[in-house]
């Protein structure tokens, strides 16, 4: 059980990643990497593409943030939050990189994360293979989506483009921690869901 004190830290974490104001435990893999020469309109894009991927993180502290709350085993648990530290490094680095190219994070923040945790809950509910199961393909889907965003990104923009294939590499290692956990696999619908699910998200999280 949580006590108030966790639950009140749960709220802060949840103000904070709404309010895009989180703070890393760890270096961005941008520093030490020169910023580019950037028109407008690149810059515009790469904050474009960077709020999406700050909505992505606001939705994975919330989805953490589920799964902590319900998680049964204190070793899925302990990965969880260890993963779940990632995850707001993550989520403070883009929004740097966001105030940076002089973008800023999704007005629609909050209805992102109070969504994220209704599925992470529900997913919580439903047992740990099944939690973990949800996490694994959240995870897939990041990955691939930030592969396509390096394909997306202006080629000069080397900044934005070390945030990103860093949290790419650790998106694919939550993925592996799940299923190390017991993850089981998805039915199709359900991945097909999620993909339509995100693929609304991150259209919309590009312009607003
Ligand atoms: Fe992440
Ligand atoms: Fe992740």
């Amino acid at each position: 059980m949580l006590s108030l004190d966790g639950l009140i830290g749960e709220f802060d974490r949840a103000l904070r990643a709404i309010a895009g104001v989180a703070e890393a435990a760890r270096r961005s893999p941008a520093e030490g990497v020169a910023d580019a020469e950037l028109s407008a309109d690149e810059r515009d894009h790469a904050a474009a593409l960077m709020r999406v991927n700050h909505v992505g993180e606001v939705c994975a502290q919330a989805l953490y943030q589920g799964q902590a709350f319900t998680a049964r085993d204190s070793q899925a648990r302990a990965t969880l939050e260890r993963a779940s530290r990632e995850e707001q490094d993550h989520l403070a680095w883009s929004a740097e990189r966001i105030r940076e190219l002089g973008g800023r994070p999704s007005f629609l923040n909050p209805l992102w994360y109070a969504g994220s945790l209704a599925i992470g809950a529900f997913a919580g509910a439903l047992g740990d293979r099944w939690n973990l199961a949800f996490l694994a393909e959240t995870e897939r889907q990041v990955e691939e989506h930030l592969q396509g965003h390096l394909g997306r990104l202006p080629e000069a923009d080397a900044r934005t483009r070390a945030i990103v294939a860093g949290m790419q590499v650790e998106e694919a290692a939550h993925r592996a921690n799940a299923i190390a956990l017991g993850a089981a696999e998805l039915p199709p619908a359900v991945k097909a869901a999620m993909r339509g699910l995100a693929g609304v998200m991150t259209r919309v999280a590009y312009r607003v």
